[in-house]
C-alpha cells in the first residue's frame, strides 16, 4: 500500500521496530483516509508542507482540500485525527520519568502554565507536564510547524499560537499516555474510535 517515497523511508530506518511502527501507522492512515476520499488506500498521493506535515496531494485547479488529518505515535500506540473543520494536529506522549522537572518547566512552559503547580519539583509532575506538552505539540502540528518554534511560546492555557486561537481537546489514549488534539476551528462534533 505504501508509495515509493514511503517505501524509501522504510528502507532508510535502521531500527526494525521503528520500521514496523512507521509502516503500520502509514498503512492504518492510508486505510482510514481511503474511506473518506473513496479511493483504494494505494490510489492517492500524499504531499508534505514546509516542515513535513503530510496532506492529500492536490492537482492544479482542484478545489481547496476539505479533509484535514494528522498522526502521532509513541511507544506502541498511534493516534490519528481526521476532520473537515480546519487544520488539525495530534500528539501522544508516553508519560515517562522527568529528571529535572523544574528546569524543564522553566525552559518549555509559559508563565501561566508554570503557575498551574506551585512547585514542579514536588510530587509527581509528570501527568501535568506531558498533558501540557501534548497540547503544545498538537497546536504546533495543527499549524504545520512541528518543533520549529520554542515550546514556551505556545500558550495552551488560552489556546493561542502566533496570535491565532486553537480549539484543544485533551485525551487519554491509553494507560500511561497523555494526548491532545488541536484544530484551527472548533468542530461541530467529535467522535472517537479505538483499534486493538
Ligand atoms: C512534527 C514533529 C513535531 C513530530 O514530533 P514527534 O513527537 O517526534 O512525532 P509524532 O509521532 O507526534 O508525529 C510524527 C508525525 O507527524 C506528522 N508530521 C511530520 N511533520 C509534521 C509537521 N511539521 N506538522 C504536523 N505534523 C507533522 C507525520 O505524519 C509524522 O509521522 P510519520 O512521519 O510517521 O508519518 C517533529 O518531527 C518536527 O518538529 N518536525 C519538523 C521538522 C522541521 O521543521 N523540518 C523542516 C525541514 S523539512
Amino acid at each position: 500500500m505504501l508509495s515509493p517515497d514511503e517505501q524509501a523511508r522504510v528502507a532508510r530506518l535502521v531500527n526494525a521496530e521503528a520500521r514496523a511502527r512507521f509502516r503500520a501507522a502509514r498503512i492504518a492512515m492510508r486505510r482510514l483516509l481511503a474511506g473518506y476520499v473513496q479511493l483504494p488506500p494505494d490510489q492517492f498521493a500524499l504531499e508534505y508542507g514546509k516542515h513535513g506535515k503530510p496532506r492529500l496531494a492536490r492537482e492544479k485547479g482542484d478545489a481547496p482540500q476539505p479533509l484535514f488529518f494528522n498522526l502521532s505515535h509513541s511507544g506502541g500506540l498511534a493516534l490519528f485525527a481526521v476532520g473537515g473543520a480546519g487544520e488539525v494536529g495530534v500528539d501522544i506522549e508516553r508519560i515517562r520519568p522527568l529528571r529535572y522537572p523544574a528546569d524543564l518547566a522553566r525552559e518549555h512552559l509559559s508563565a501561566a502554565e508554570r503557575a498551574l503547580r506551585p512547585d514542579w519539583a514536588a510530587g509527581d509532575a509528570r501527568p501535568e507536564f506531558f498533558r501540557i506538552w501534548a497540547r503544545k505539540e498538537a497546536m504546533l502540528k495543527a499549524a504545520g510547524l512541528g518543533l520549529s518554534r520554542p515550546l514556551a511560546r505556545v500558550d495552551t492555557i488560552r489556546g493561542v499560537l502566533d496570535g491565532r486561537p486553537y480549539w484543544i481537546l485533551d485525551l487519554v489514549p491509553g494507560e500511561g499516555f497523555a494526548g491532545a488534539v488541536a484544530c484551527t476551528r472548533a468542530p461541530a462534533a467529535v467522535r472517537r474510535w479505538g483499534w486493538p
